[in-house]
């Protein structure tokens, strides 16, 4: 075991051996590890979750996440990982590690997770695009495997089908699980045969979903299947995650109950800000950060704390900058902020003075935050 910082944090890293390569489409490919069995208990984790991968691209370490696709009752961790482009660092992942090789990989971490309730008739309804998919496919199995009652709906979105990774697995899960299962491919760059299925996913595709898809329920000649929805998940790009969120929370669903995965930095809000704050000038901000204290001057309050401290050039650790990732966790010693919806903190964190510093605005001449949690 050896501990890196990563995204402001001790983070601690096994060696793990990887016990299958294999190539998924063109520029995707997936990796399966090896747990010994001193570390079973490390790798344990939920359907949602991810590790992050410590490997060598051109000669220097690099860190990335990457959320499991299989799920927990299948006892391994594997990946699916898409190279962006050929100077991605993915690509150097790919072409530098064979099977049988050693990554440094993380416990598995992340709040994309739900509450497992087999005794309840559930529906629950997922939205992906393109590599995205990942989490929803744990989520999907467990699911599947777990919650004989619960019905899924999975909408797909892909530029086309040629790219599509998982065609095969989701296929077999929805002829398995036929009464419980259905899943939809949307492409944004293909014509598809029923125009409904072409286009990306958005507001206008959502509201189409719910009035020719989720309508008539079998179950309850009262209800449309809409209405009986229970949970979201959602996974693809920000603006995609953005749209949709907003659009199944304006369509009845509450925000509580709507989940998503963000894999890159969105640097906007997901649900947009109602309220308005008095302004603020000179902010002074302390802040502690692996062992280090920092001091600053905010000019005001109108953007939020990370944000402002990012400008200012200080290594404050982040990912998502909307509320998601919790890398940006800290508390709040002194001052007073107003916390911004966010899709992260529990309330009882919230209660012990827990606080996300990229959904945070100043509401006091000065702050202090702990960035060093343990
Ligand atoms: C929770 C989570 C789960 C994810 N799951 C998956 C998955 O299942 N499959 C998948 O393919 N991708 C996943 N990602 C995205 C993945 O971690 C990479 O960020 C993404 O693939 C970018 O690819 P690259 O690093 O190869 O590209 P590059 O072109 O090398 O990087 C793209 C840009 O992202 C920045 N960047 C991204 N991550 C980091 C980081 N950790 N540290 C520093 N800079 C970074 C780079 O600096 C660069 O600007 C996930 C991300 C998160 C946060
Ligand atoms: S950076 Fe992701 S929650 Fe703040």
């Amino acid at each position: 075991m050896e501990e890196y910082i990563y995204k402001g944090k001790q983070t601690q890293f096994h060696r793990l051996k990887i016990a299958k390569k294999k190539e998924l489409t063109k520029n995707t490919f997936s990796l399966e590890f090896e747990i010994p069995e001193h570390l079973k208990e490390n790798f344990k984790f939920e359907a949602g979750q991810f590790v992050s991968v410590r490997f060598k691209a051109e000669g220097e370490y690099v860190i990335r996440d990457y959320s499991m696709t299989s799920a927990p009752y299948e006892h391994k961790i594997t990946l699916a990982i898409k190279i962006n482009s050929p100077q991605a660092v993915a690509a150097q992942l790919s072409e530098n590690y064979r099977e049988g090789d050693l990554l440094w990989v993380s416990e598995p971490a992340g709040r994309f997770t739900l509450i497992s309730k087999p005794s309840e008739f559930r529906t629950i309804v997922g939205f992906a695009a393109g590599i995205g998919i990942t989490p929803v496919l744990s989520h999907f199995k467990n699911i599947l495997h777990n919650e004989p009652r619960t019905r899924l709906y999975l909408f797909f979105g892909n530029k086309s089908s040629e790219g599509l990774i998982f065609r095969d697995e989701l296929d077999r899960l929805a002829e398995e699980y036929n009464n419980r299962l259905q899943i939809f491919y949307f492409y944004s760059r293909e014509k598809a045969a029923n125009s409904f299925f072409h286009g990306r996913l958005d507001d206008k595709k959502l509201s189409l979903i719910i009035n020719q898809i989720l309508h008539l329920d079998d179950t309850d000649e009262e209800s449309t299947i809409w209405d009986a929805v229970d949970e979201v998940l959602i996974c693809g790009k920000g603006e995609m995650i953005r749209t949709l969120a907003n659009a199944c929370y304006h369509h009845g669903i509450p925000k509580k109950n709507i989940h998503f995965e963000l894999f890159e930095a969105f640097n906007d809000d997901i649900y947009p800000v109602e309220k308005e704050f008095p302004l603020i000038e000179n902010v002074k901000v302390e802040f502690n950060l692996l062992g280090t204290a920092y001091d600053t001057l905010l000019p005001d309050n109108k953007e939020k704390i990370l944000q402002q401290l990012l400008i200012q050039k200080f290594p404050v650790p982040y990912s998502c900058k909307s509320g998601i990732c919790g890398s940006c966790e800290c508390i709040l010693e002194e001052g007073e902020v107003e916390l911004l919806e966010n899709e992260y903190l529990t309330e009882k964190e919230e209660i012990n003075g827990h606080i996300l510093a990229c959904m945070s605005i100043a509401k006091s001449r000065k702050i202090k935050l702990n960035f060093d949690l343990s």
